[in-house]
């Protein structure tokens, strides 16, 4: 069976122990980044963002997420810049207990490694 792990990221914000998420054939990933896929869906980031995160009236974060540090990601999750249009989430249940998630799903959209679309648990 092909399995493989990809997407190692270097640099000092996201440490040590590689990608935050797991992937194989491009939609099978590991549980918490599949929670990340399912807060995208349920927030529906994608009107502002595009379904494949290539930019709408919000920036790209298939690009954003190359420069971005998960600290930053976070950040701009919980505060939003309502002066520039990008809501506050940090009222949504569902994003702060996935933040962890939507940082991998993200990454790896950005990375090239998750495919755009439908993604399913990695078993
Ligand atoms: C109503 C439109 C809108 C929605 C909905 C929205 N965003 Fe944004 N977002 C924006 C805009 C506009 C910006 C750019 C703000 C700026 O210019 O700094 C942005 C910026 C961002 C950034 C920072 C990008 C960068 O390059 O610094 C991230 C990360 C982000 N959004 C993620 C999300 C996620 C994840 C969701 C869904 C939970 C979401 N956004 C929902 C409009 C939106």
């Amino acid at each position: 069976m092909a399995f493989a792990l990809v997407g190692f990221v270097a640099g000092p914000t996201v440490c040590a122990d590689g990608a935050p998420y797991t992937v194989a054939e491009g939609n099978k990933v590991d549980k918490i980044t599949l929670q990340g896929w399912r807060t995208w869906r349920a927030l529906a980031c994608e009107r502002c963002h595009g379904a494949r995160q290539e930019g709408l009236v919000g920036p790209p974060l298939v690009e954003s997420l190359k420069r971005l540090s998960k600290e930053e990601f976070k950040q701009t999750m919980m505060k939003g810049r309502p002066e520039k249009g990008m809501p506050n989430f940090d009222g949504s249940k569902m994003v702060t207990e996935n933040l962890d998630g939507l940082y991998a799903y993200l990454k790896g959209r950005s990375d090239g490694a998750i495919r755009p679309g439908r993604l399913e648990e990695l078993k």
